[in-house]
């Protein structure tokens, strides 16, 4: 059966008061960036360091420690969640490069899955001291403040959030995007995919897309833009759990606009 009201409850609460605790301890690490070394992961583009390490070490023990049969998936560390009824999907920071050359744009991003569904999904931006979260049912927030999907209806009303990393290929990103701008609509890039999509929840962005998201980066957003009363893609469908899967983002009426501006063999 689907998680009752208690399981989440408990769970939601803790899940905000984890982000909050990650994100300061991120951001001692980020007043200290410079003494940092920076690695390589696929490309040299892609950078971690020890901080991402260290403060998802934090998160998974503060998880354990609470919730001892819940499972735990990071980015820094895999996790096996064979058999679990919770499970925790964790990016201790996302936006690396961001962190690592000092732009402002991280956070950390959580979400929580129960049987095969988003529940659960917050974003701690420290920096701007916001966080984002929502729980099924309850509807989106940043802080106290309750959230909505932007109410444009075509897309040259407001800018879409788009990201891309070197590892995906260059289509279907270019057809999409030229697409987007001969409609008159724009786009921002910030470095930080579970940030953007966060800030399309809150009606900042018109939307957001990527042709191919984490389930750590890109489970937030989908928990936060349905509670905002937005529209989402199927993201857990066809194994996008364990292989991640794109994401589309906005408000139902300009969903099917922007799904429309995908190469027709892209499916979401
Ligand atoms: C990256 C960011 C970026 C997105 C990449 C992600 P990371 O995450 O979210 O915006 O375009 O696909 O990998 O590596 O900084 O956690
Ligand atoms: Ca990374
Ligand atoms: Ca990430
Ligand atoms: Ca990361």
């Amino acid at each position: 059966s689907s998680a009752t009201l208690t399981e989440l409850d408990a769970r939601y609460h803790f899940a905000c008061d984890v982000a909050k605790t990650a994100a300061s301890r991120a951001l001692s690490w980020y007043q200290q960036r410079h003494q940092l070394v920076i690695e390589h992961k696929k490309d040299l583009q892609d950078v971690v360091s020890e901080a991402d390490r260290n403060v998802e070490q934090l998160v998974k023990h503060l998880i354990r420690e609470r919730f001892p049969d819940d499972a735990v998936l990071g980015e820094e560390s895999g996790g096996d969640t064979a058999g679990a009824r919770f499970i925790w999907v964790i990016d201790p920071i996302d936006g690396t490069s961001n962190f690592l050359n000092g732009l402002h744009n991280w956070c950390v991003s959580l979400a929580i899955v129960c049987e095969n569904e988003p529940v659960i999904g917050v974003v701690c931006d420290p920096n701007h001291h916001e966080t984002f979260h929502a729980c099924r049912g309850k509807g989106a927030w940043v802080n106290e403040k309750r959230i909505q999907a932007h109410s444009a209806q075509q897309l040259n009303q407001g800018v879409l959030g788009i990201s891309s990393s070197n590892s995906q290929p260059v289509e279907p990103l270019t057809t999409f995007i030229g697409g987007l701008l001969s409609q008159g609509g724009m786009f921002i890039r910030n470095g930080s995919g579970a940030l953007m999509s966060a800030w399309a929840a809150a009606g900042r962005l018109i939307g957001y897309y990527e042709a191919h998201m984490n389930p750590w980066d890109g489970l937030p957003g989908i928990v936060l833009m349905r509670e905002a009363g937005g529209m989402t893609n199927d993201y857990l469908g066809h194994n996008g759990l364990q292989q991640g899967n794109p994401v589309l983002l906005a408000n139902t009426v300009l969903y099917p606009q922007l799904k429309a501006l995908l190469p027709a063999h892209i499916s979401l």
